[in-house]
């Protein structure tokens, strides 16, 4: 058997219709453009990668973007006084601060700070709490790609055995409160967890983040499973070149999954396509 293939840039581009059709209804009825703020630190590369890629999406979908970069000297202070400012400012209706930030500032803080409102990544500890205790609130954008890939091919999870591998604030707490939600019974493995195969074997579902290039083996799988890889590594490749795989071994995997995100093209595209739908979820609900 070979897994199908679950197409997270098609999937995000679905999204970003969406998104972009009901941006264009705002405009028209209530003359409302949202605007996304992006905060970057310093010149991380890989960041800068992502920052322009958020903002050439951000107008690709009708709405405005707002780029602020400060220097890696930047303090703590003068990074929340920004955040102040976008907290204040009416025009802004979400905010997404870059991370990782340089080591002299604390991320929490930072984090912290922003209005929970305007909280797009949904890192806020009170959108955490909102979501740990099923309340309306703003969702972690990888988190809910996640389970849209997953439900793009069982649209009904109820009742499934979920094993999310990571248990971070960003990506395996928030998918394994999702996949609650959605009444699967999951478990959080991580690095700690005895028999992390086992574990595996039984899920019907496998979300893998634990940024571990090919750590899941294909014998782990269970034949027809769901499996959504969130690992974006990058490793050399051929010629010198280097080359992006996932947490999973995907050429062992295919073999044995009932379907399966590649990397890259599953989970990347719809983590920014999540962050453009709760950008739009933003803007509605601080407008009324
Ligand atoms: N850096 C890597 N992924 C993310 C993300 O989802 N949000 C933010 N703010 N920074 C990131």
């Amino acid at each position: 058997m070979t897994a199908r293939i679950i197409d997270g840039k098609e999937r995000a581009a679905e999204v970003c219709r969406m998104v972009t059709d009901a941006v264009a209804l705002l405009k028209v009825e209530r003359g409302v453009v949202p605007g996304l703020a992006v905060v970057l630190v310093g010149d991380d590369p890989a960041s800068q990668v992502y920052v322009r890629n958020k903002a050439k999406q951000t107008l690709a979908c009708g709405m405005r973007s707002l780029e602020h970069r400060l220097p890696v000297t930047a303090t703590e202070a003068e990074v929340l006084a920004l955040v102040g400012v976008l907290n204040r400012d009416p025009g802004v209706d979400g905010i997404l601060v870059q991370l990782p930030l340089p080591k002299h500032i604390a991320e929490a803080a930072v984090i912290e700070a922003i209005d929970p409102g305007k909280d797009v990544d949904g890192f806020h500890p009170v959108n955490a709490g909102r979501l740990a205790s099923n309340a309306p609130g703003l969702v972690p954008c990888t988190p809910l790609g996640c389970v849209l890939l997953a439900k793009s091919v069982m649209p009904e999870l109820r009742g499934l055995e979920a094993v999310v591998i990571g248990r971070s604030n960003i990506v395996g707490k928030p998918v394994a409160q999702l996949l609650l939600r959605e009444d699967c019974t999951v478990t959080i493995a991580h690095s700690r967890t005895r028999d992390l195969p086992g574990i595996v074997r039984r899920a019907d579902l496998v979300v893998a983040a634990v940024g571990r290039p090919g750590m899941v083996r294909g014998d782990w799988i269970k034949p027809g499973a769901i499996v959504i890889d969130v690992g974006i590594n990058r490793v050399p490749g051929e010629g010198g070149k280097s080359r992006l795989v996932g947490d999973v071994a995907f050429g062992e995997a295919v073999a044995v999954a009932g379907a399966i995100t590649p990397v890259p093209g599953g989970v990347g595209p719809m983590t920014i396509a999540c962050l453009l739908q709760n950008t739009l979820t933003a803007a509605k609900a601080r407008r009324g």
